[in-house]
């Protein structure tokens, strides 16, 4: 089977493709290498995983690439929550128009999409845990637009195109760009320097964290159990603070540092929680890596990185 990763210089993007293809599928990534890493496009040359420079918003890079594909795993998109309050147009433009590009794309050449979205399309909470049929009211530009790329999904889904969409909650793992990082990678390289994490409001508020290699997995399981036209919340399942995280993280890093406590920022929700029991029911997909041992993986291997470098 053949897969095409877009985003696959990004950090979801390119540990998926790898571990796709380390599980036998013929895998390559797309990526207009804007906000690639260096980190991503070395690991997927040391994986021979294929790369590709194209952008999502040109139909003609998608009707070059997407000959004898089977699946794409759509991962491309711009990610700050923060960026997209300031340039909202940039982010409609790409994750709205490029979505809608990639699934006119695979409805032509009858290509199964897979759809990487967010729990930022539920917006605040009405309910915990959140379940698929929760409420979609996001709060920022960046969650309108993954919701937009949704429907986008959808609408080609009712000309004939089969698809899966996976809203992945707090994603941790090695890779993620220092530029537009999770919490987890800032309070690590903060950690890395010796100095404290700093924590955007009281630190109460809850986050689900998923790691990279189950995300992965999860992608994995959703071609292979062939859900058709499913929407299905990937994450753990269960929630931690912020002040909890920043605790655990330093105290594994061996220091003990107090953390910085800043302005909350616009956009940031309190409380996250995915209900993770359809995606265990449909692709029988429960995460093997806790939260400790990803985080112990993340330390040891940034420590790797600062003796080799
Ligand atoms: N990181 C998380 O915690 C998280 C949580 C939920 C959902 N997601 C979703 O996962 C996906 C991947 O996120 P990430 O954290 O890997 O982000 P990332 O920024 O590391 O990777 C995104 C990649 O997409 C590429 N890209 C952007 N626009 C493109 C375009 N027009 N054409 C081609 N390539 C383009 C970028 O160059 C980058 O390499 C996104 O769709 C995001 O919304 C991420």
């Amino acid at each position: 089977m053949k897969v095409l990763v877009t985003g696959g210089a990004g950090f979801i993007g390119h540990n998926a493709a790898i571990y796709l293809k380390n599980q036998g599928y013929d895998t390559f990534a797309l990526d207009n290498l804007k906000r690639a890493t260096g980190f991503a496009v070395e690991r997927l040359s040391m994986h021979h995983v294929p790369l590709v420079k194209g952008d999502i918003l040109s139909l003609k890079a998608l009707r070059n690439v997407l000959d004898s594909v089977d699946v794409v795993v759509h991962a491309a998109a711009y990610i700050s929550v923060e960026e997209s309050i300031k340039k909202p147009a940039l982010y409609f433009r790409n994750n709205v128009a490029g979505t809608a590009n990639i699934a006119n794309a695979c409805l032509r050449r009858g290509v199964k999409l897979i759809y990487i979205s967010s729990a930022a399309v539920y917006g605040t909470p009405v309910h915990l845990p959140i379940n698929e049929s929760h409420p979609a009211n996001p709060i920022s530009p960046y969650g309108l637009a993954k919701l937009m790329g949704e429907e986008a999904v959808k609408f080609y889904a009712r000309q004939g195109l089969k698809y899966a969409i996976l809203r992945l909650f707090n994603v941790y793992g090695p890779g993620q760009s220092s530029a537009y990082a999770g919490v987890i990678t800032r309070f690590i390289e903060r950690l890395s320097v010796n100095k404290p994490p700093i924590i955007y409001g009281d630190g109460q508020q809850t986050r689900d964290f998923i790691h990279v290699y189950d995300v992965a997995e999860a992608i994995k399981l959703t071609m292979e159990n062939n859900v058709e036209n499913e929407t299905l919340n990937i994450a753990a399942g269960t929630p931690v603070t912020i002040n909890e995280l920043a605790e655990h993280v330093t105290k594994l890093a061996g220091l003990s540092l107090k953390p910085v406590f800043a302005k909350p920022r616009p956009g940031d929700i309190k409380h996250s929680h995915a209900d993770t029991s359809k995606a265990r029911r449909l692709l029988g997909f429960t995460p093997k890596i806790s939260l400790e041992q990803g985080l112990k993986m993340l330390l040891k291997s940034g420590e790797k990185r600062r003796v080799q470098g």
